[in-house]
């Protein structure tokens, strides 16, 4: 890729939650590293992004007047990149003429499902996603997603919801979208955003296996490797739930029961906070303890990447978060699927139907399920071709990002079209 010939600064505005600072910090190093100046705007944490959004836009205002008025000439702003969710960004660029870009940092396909559901009449919406008898049918035009895949939140009423996408999905001025995908996993979701969005779609993702940046807000436990390198290649099950999903007890036991009845070795990441009512397992009962003792191991959140490239992991027990996913499937990794909210029953599903590198445990807990779903993972014949599927995506992902690859192209092509709009500026 050819060097920009003037260094110029790109304005990232991050979400301030793990998955959405982590993909941001990797898009910041590869833009970065082909000659651009990164500055990274922080905001204070805070869930409820339709406040958010409400009560960051002047503030943004103040700080991005700031940037400009240090600038110099060989440092100017070429663009601001926000999260799709912050896109109270929008007007403080537009009034100082700065071009922005959206960055979305789930798959394309939550993407579409997002501007389906933007879209939809929310009375009858409102009555159909809780109508049981349709909960397994396939939502009219998202083939496979059914209405119980949709990205619908744990976290709040689903009015607002359907507000929040309405909003995210509304590029504005924008003048491109960046998604962190591929075309070789989600070919006709990027279709369908390039065919319906009126700006250029640019997926040059897995944006982790191009450029790496340390990016976790909690300390990791590395003591988990030296554990892991005792253990038999493609032998232990590592369960992590990402930054938001939360867990009941009753759930935890029964997990606990079925994996050790399985009789596979685990590594399990209990986030601090993670079990309601609950700092961290200290709610648990003795036999927790007792149960995860002899082939497990706990920690409170582990280095994940360095965890699914290590060759003692041969499955994933996963939440199913957009990360998550593309760094089980950059390592050839097959998973368990059990999403708690939102965009990770899109990703269940494609991991399960699409990609078929993972399959879904629906329903109830339960500790002969659980042991059924890892023997099913690391013993069965089933498991060793979602396993061999897996490797399959993980070459098209690496060949992806390489020179010559399509998300390298996409990023190529990305720059390209900045560099034109500063000449033409
Ligand atoms: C949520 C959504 O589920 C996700 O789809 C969306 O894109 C962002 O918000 P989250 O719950 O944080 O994300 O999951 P995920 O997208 O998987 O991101 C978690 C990140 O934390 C991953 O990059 C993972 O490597 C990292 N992680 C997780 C650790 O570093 N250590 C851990 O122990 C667990």
């Amino acid at each position: 890729m050819e060097e920009t010939r003037v260094k110029r600064r790109i304005v990232l505005v991050p979400v301030p939650a793990q998955g959405h600072v982590t993909p941001m910090m990797q898009l910041g190093k590869a833009l970065q590293s082909i000659g651009f100046s990164i500055t990274v705007v922080q905001t204070q944490y805070n869930r409820f992004l339709l406040k958010l959004n409400q009560t960051c836009g002047e503030s943004f205002k103040h700080c991005l007047g700031q940037l400009l008025k240090e600038q110099d000439n060989n440092d100017d702003i070429a663009c601001v990149i926000y999260d799709e969710y912050m896109y109270f960004s929008q007007a403080a660029t537009k009034e100082f003429q700065l071009s922005s870009i959206v960055f979305s940092t789930t798959s394309a396909t939550a993407f579409v499902c997002r501007s389906v559901l933007a879209k939809v009449n929310a009375e009858v919406f409102l009555i159909d996603i809780k109508d049981p008898e349709l909960q397994d049918k396939v939502f009219p035009g998202l083939h496979p997603l059914r209405y119980k895949d949709l990205p619908t939140s744990a976290f709040g009423p689903l009015e607002s919801l359907l507000k929040l996408y309405s909003e995210v999905v509304n590029t504005r001025t924008a003048s491109a979208v960046i998604v962190n995908s591929v075309s070789c996993l989600e070919s006709s979701s990027l279709t369908w955003l390039q065919r319906e969005l009126q700006v250029p779609v640019y997926p040059i993702g897995p944006l982790h296996i191009a450029a790496s940046a340390p990016s976790s807000l909690l300390e990791e436990d590395r003591s988990c490797i030296e554990w892991l390198n005792k253990l038999k290649p493609s032998s232990v099950v590592y369960i992590s739930l990402g930054s938001l999903a939360l867990m009941e007890t009753k759930d935890m036991l029964e997990m606990a029961w079925g994996l050790s009845n399985s009789n596979q070795p685990f590594l399990w990441v209990i986030r601090p906070g993670s079990i309601p009512a609950s700092e961290w397992t200290e709610s648990l009962p003795e036999e927790f303890t007792k149960l995860v003792s002899e082939k497990g191991y706990i920690v409170k959140w582990a280095p994940q990447m360095e965890v699914l490239k290590h060759p003692a992991v041969g499955g994933f027990w996963s939440h199913c978060g957009w990360n998550s996913t593309l760094e089980s499937i950059g390592e050839g990794i097959p998973m368990i699927c059990r999403p708690f909210t939102g965009d990770q029953k899109v990703n269940a599903r494609y991991l399960e139907s699409v990609w078929r590198i993972g399959f879904q445990l629906e329903g109830e807990l339960e500790k002969g399920t659980v042991e059924r779903a890892v023997k099913r993972l690391f013993v069965d014949e089933e498991g060793a071709e979602m396993r061999k599927r897996a490797i399959g995506l993980k070459e098209k992902l690496e060949a992806s990002v390489r020179s010559g690859g399509s998300s390298f192209r996409s990023l190529d092509d990305f720059v390209n079209s900045l560099k034109m709009k500063n000449e033409g500026s």
